[in-house]
Order: structure tokens, then sequence, then C-alpha cells
């Protein structure tokens, strides 16, 4: 329970919180920031599930912002995701570079950031559009039913596998065991334990088959490279050593859940920011090409698909005046800093010709920035175009359902609407 009177009511930690309607969500981050230094929120200890020591919740953006940039001070190891795994799981299942500091993380950044260059992009970006035209050619044989199963879901797993070389017929399986994976990723904490216990053996189960399946793919693409993403991984030479199958089994586990949930939440959350504000969508179909770029980082600012990471203090400091110790947990909330007055006048309100927009939801300045974002700006530029040229009346209807986390700002479902084209 949190000492101060004034937001005593709000804990970060509790389920009902993450349940609740986004806009007292953001109404409850904006008073947290309005005490100026970070709130701390006690975390359950859960036997064999979570260390249980609690957190400094950093809600400003010059606190994120702070926080990192100086990655020496605010560790990424043990671990950047909430709640923080026990020591036996990164043993079991290895350590994804988002959880690990440079020298080691810098190692594997290098390796991969090449399949993440401009060069790579543009090779893959007819490969994006062909997926985007077959999702809308689907769509408009089927008819409307859920964008998030039919249009947003579809998109970024296919790319991502079709990077990593993972055949299209295995691909639902993949999906399935993502979908698994993340299931109330950020809130197990908040659990009872037989339930977070019974949740973990699901997650596990789901985590140890991809890892078998990416296991058997690497030991494919060692006997015959290709040229995707796992043939360049499994015969990198890494200062004289290979990867080994752990650490690759764990950065596929990244790709594959940071490459999927996050660009198929931003599609979803899209849509239905710009159905909510005509004239936005308006001011982006006059021109598309013009104001495409503006709308993708105000809707990542905006939705923030990605609610917040951790990281540990390496020694005693002082975080923008706020005193912290060596060992304390901090966790950024990228999406109450997205929405601080201090930064972004009137944030509540969804301005497309935001300028400027310097949002932390693809992380904030420093070495873990997310290395995915420009890939995840085509897909949403190439799905967007193709959706509105094609379907210019498409809209989202009702409300959309979403996904009880504190870590993923999901979309389980999202109804929409469409005329046919003549
Ligand atoms: C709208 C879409 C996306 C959002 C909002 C997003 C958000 C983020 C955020 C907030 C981080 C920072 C992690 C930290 O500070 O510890 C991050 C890191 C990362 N993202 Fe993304 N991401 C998106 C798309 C993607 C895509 C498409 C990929 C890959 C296919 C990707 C791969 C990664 C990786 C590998 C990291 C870890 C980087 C590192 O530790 O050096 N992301 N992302």
């Amino acid at each position: 329970m949190v000492q101060n009177p004034a937001i005593a009511d709000i804990d970060l930690v509790s389920m009902d919180f993450w349940d609740r309607p986004e806009k007292e969500r953001l109404a409850d981050f904006a008073r947290l920031r309005e005490v100026g230094a970070p709130v701390f929120f006690p975390e359950p200890r859960i036997p064999f599930v979570r260390r249980g020591q609690g957190f400094y919740a950093l809600v400003r953006h010059a606190d994120v912002v702070a926080a990192s940039r100086d990655a020496k001070t605010f560790s990424s190891e043990p671990a950047a995701t909430s709640p923080e795994p026990p020591a036996w799981l990164s043993m079991l299942l290895g350590t994804p570079m988002v959880n690990m500091d440079d020298p080691r993380h810098a190692r594997l950044r290098r390796i991969v950031s090449r399949a993440f260059s401009p060069k790579m992009l543009s090779k893959i970006e007819s490969d994006i559009q062909a997926t985007a035209t077959r999702i809308v050619d689907d769509v408009i044989a089927e008819g409307p039913r859920d964008f998030v199963e039919q249009v947003a879901a579809r998109l970024p797993i296919n790319v991502i596998c079709s990077m990593m070389g993972i055949p299209e017929r295995i691909r639902p399986y993949v999906l399935k065991r993502i979908d698994v994976m993340t299931e109330y990723s950020g809130v197990r904490g908040a659990l009872t334990s037989r339930r977070a216990l019974r949740l973990l053996g699901g997650n596990l189960r789901a985590i140890m088959d991809l890892h078998r399946l990416l296991a058997r793919l690497a030991r494919e693409r060692r006997e015959r490279p290709t040229d995707d993403l796992v043939s360049a991984l499994v015969n990198a030479n890494v200062d004289g050593e290979r990867l080994t199958t752990r650490e690759l089994g764990s950065f596929f586990d990244l790709l594959l859940v940071a490459g999927n949930e996050t660009t198929r939440n931003a599609l979803a959350h899209g849509l239905r920011l710009l159905t909510e504000n005509p004239a936005q969508r308006e001011l982006l179909l006059e021109d598309f090409e013009g104001r495409i770029g503006g709308a993708i980082e105000e809707i990542v600012r905006y939705s923030s698909p990605i609610i917040q990471f951790r990281r540990t203090v390496t020694r005693d400091c002082e975080l923008n005046g706020h005193p912290l110790r060596a060992g304390d947990k901090v966790v950024l909330f990228y999406l109450a800093a997205n929405h601080d007055p201090e930064v972004f006048p009137d944030p509540e309100s969804f301005d497309i010709t935001r300028k400027p927009n310097p949002h932390v939801g693809f992380g904030g300045p420093g070495p873990h920035l997310c290395l995915g974002a420009n890939l995840a700006r085509m897909e949403l530029r190439i799905m967007f175009r193709e959706l509105f040229s094609r379907l210019p009346e498409l809209r989202t209807v009702g409300e959309p359902v979403p996904l009880l986390s504190s870590f993923d700002n999901g979309v389980k479902s999202q109804p929409f609407t469409f005329s046919r084209p003549s």
C-alpha cells in the first residue's frame, strides 16, 4: 500500500488497476505525476514465481528519459520485464538481450541489427506489401468481423516469421504459442499463487514448444544456410564464439513477442483512434503520404503499445533530484510519460500533426531503444495505405476488448466495418 494519502487508492501492482478503463488509468497516472517524486509500490512475493521487492514508478517524461539514457546506473539486468522473473527461469530459457547490459548486450545487438538496417528493410518492403494486399483481399472476400483477427494479427507475425524463415504452414502454431506466452503478462504478480503457477506452467510449455521448433530450424540452417535471420545468427561468429542454442532461443522469443504483439496492437489502436477522431482521419486521407509519418508517431505516443519496462539501480544516486539507492527497482511507464503535459501540450488529444513529438513509445534514448522501430513504422505505413486506399470507409465499431496486462497495451478483438468496393 502506498503511504501518501493523496494517492493511497492507486495500486499499480493490482490486477484491478489494469482492468479499469484506460481513461481512468491515465487520470491516475496524472495524479502520480503531480506527486513529483517517484512513488514506491510494494510487490507481494510469490514462491517460485516472483521475488516481490517492489518498485518506484517513473511516470514523468523527464524521469523516463533520464533513466533510459544512463544505462550504467539504471541496469536492465537481471531483468527489464515485470514482474522480474525468478533466476531459475533465466537459467532454463536463457537471457534475451533486452535483459542484458553492455558489453554483452551490445555484442548481441551488433549481430542482429544487420537484419534491421535500411538496406535489409528495403529488401523486405515488397514482401510486406504482398502480405498486406493478401490480407485486404481476404477481408474483402470474408466481410468484416474482427479487425485484430483478420488484419492486425496477420501482418506482423507473417513479417517476422518470413524474416526468420519460419514456413507459412506452421505460423498459426507459432502465433498460438505467442498468445499463451503473453497471457496476463505483467499482472501475474497480482494473481493468487495457484493461478499464477498455473499460468506460468502454460507460459513455460508454450516457450519450450517454440524453443524446440527454433532449435530444429537452427540445425537445418547450420547445415543449409539461406538468407534469413536464423541462418545469419546460427552462423555468426561473435568475438570468436558462436551463440549458444539457449542464446538463440531467447533471442527468438524476444523477436517473436517484441515484433508481433506491439505492431498488431498499434494497428488496432490506430484504426480506433482514427475512427474516434474523424477530423484527424480526414486530414490523413487528404494527404496520406505527407501525413502518415506523423500519424504513426502519434498512434504510438497515444496508445503506447508497450506500457512499461523495468530497471535496477546499480549505485546510490539522484534521479532529477530524487534519491535512489543501489538495488532499488524502477519501472519506466512509457504510457504515463507519453501523456505528460510538461512535454505534450493537451496530451489527451490525438493530433497527427503534433510537432515535435518526442514520445518514448519505442523506449527512451539509450542502448535499448527499440531495434524494430523502423520495421514497425514500415508495416504500419504499408498496412494503413493498403486499407485506406482500397476501403476508404473502413472504421471500427463498438468497443475493443482489451488484454488484461500491465505490459502490453493489447487489444484482443475489435469489431469493424467497411463498404465493399464496387
Ligand atoms: C509499434 C511497435 C513497437 C513498439 C511500441 C515497441 C516498443 C519497444 C520498447 C518500448 C522497447 C524498449 C525496451 C527497453 O527499454 O528495455 C523495445 C525494444 C525492442 N524492440 Fe520494439 N517495439 C515495437 C516493434 C518492434 C518490432 C517490429 C521488433 C522486431 C521485429 C522489435 C524488436 C525489439 C527488440 C529486439 C528490442 C530490444 C532492444 C534491445 O534490448 O537492445 N520491436 N521495443
